[in-house]
């Protein structure tokens, strides 16, 4: 089960209230979603979006109790304006944008996500997505693999692996989990972090062009929201969270919004404790004028 991230600080700083509409462009298991539709009541509407299909089924099982009040979509953030835009939904108070995959894809999934298991190499999270890890693994050239897994992942070791995938796909078509992690940690030692971390994380980034998604669907926020209407960005990647602050500067500086966090907001000693997703956690709260 996937347990929300800084929930008291999406809360506390996106200040939900009695029938104002919000948004969850990444519903996923519906943990934060589920709050604020509590504060939303009676009328508020709601409307939750996954690009993952499977995350849309767990999130309307969960949400089934606040019925015609929440809209389900299965689409990518990326396309926001048009989204918004198709079910005429006027009034927008809020938005929330929790990046990344969920505890549930990761462990549930059978996609490919985490480096623990020995699963088929996929890392979509939304199925027709036209490019699989696998492909990326078994036909990028050996300098495209590297600048992605430096890009993406900031592995220090970006160049040696990927010299060893390419040597090892001449072998034998590269196509589990378990097969990239053995060449992974053939060529890197055990240290803090798992040696196929950063490597998994710019396939995940590259399969489902992450950034991209985040540099379309922040073009369309000045468009969405209501004035004094609020978006929260929690990210996990430095890469995200430097789109997001430098996005917010420049909006400010030609006074279209106001910028609630001036630093990011990070967990509490005690959600670390509890919660180890939420120690990269990076919270960003913005209010349009
Ligand atoms: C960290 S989880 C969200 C968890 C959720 N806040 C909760 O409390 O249960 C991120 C979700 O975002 C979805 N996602 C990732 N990229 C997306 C995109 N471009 N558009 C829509 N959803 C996306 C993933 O499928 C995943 O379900």
């Amino acid at each position: 089960m996937h347990v929300p991230v800084l929930l008291k600080e999406v809360l506390k700083y996106l200040e939900p209230k009695a029938n104002q509409n919000f948004i969850d462009a990444t519903v996923g298991d519906g943990g934060h979603a589920k709050e604020i539709l509590k504060l939303t009541t009676p009328f508020g509407m709601f409307m939750a979006i996954d690009r993952d299909a499977d995350s849309i089924i767990r999130a309307r099982a969960d949400l089934e109790k606040f019925g015609k009040r929440v809209l389900f979509i299965n689409d990518s953030f990326g396309n926001i304006l048009n989204i918004v835009q198709k079910n005429k939904i006027r009034s927008v108070s809020g938005i929330l944008f929790d990046f990344g995959m969920s505890s549930s894809q990761l462990e549930n999934s059978g996609r490919g996500f985490s480096f623990q298991k020995d699963e088929i190499l996929d890392m979509r999270y939304d199925v027709k997505t036209p490019i699989t890890a696998e492909d990326i693994i078994n036909n990028y050239g050996e300098t495209e693999l590297a600048e992605i897994f430096k890009k993406w992942g900031e592995e220090p070791k970006a160049r040696l692996i990927a010299k060893a995938i390419v040597t090892e796909r001449k072998k034998k078509r590269i196509k589990t989990t378990g097969e990239l992690v053995k060449i992974i940690v053939s060529k890197k030692r055990f240290g803090r972090i798992h040696p196929a971390t950063l490597i998994f994380q710019a396939l995940r980034i590259e399969v489902n062009q992450e950034l991209s998604e985040i540099e379309k669907m922040l073009k369309a926020i000045p468009e969405i929201l209501d004035k004094d209407g609020r978006a929260a960005f929690i990210s996990f990647h430095s890469l995200e969270d430097r789109m997001i602050k430098n996005w917010a500067r420049n909006l400010n500086k030609k006074n279209l919004i106001e910028i609630i966090t001036k630093h990011p907001i990070t967990a509490s000693a005690e959600e670390l404790k509890n919660n180890p997703r939420s120690r990269s956690a990076k919270l960003r709260i913005i209010k349009m004028a």
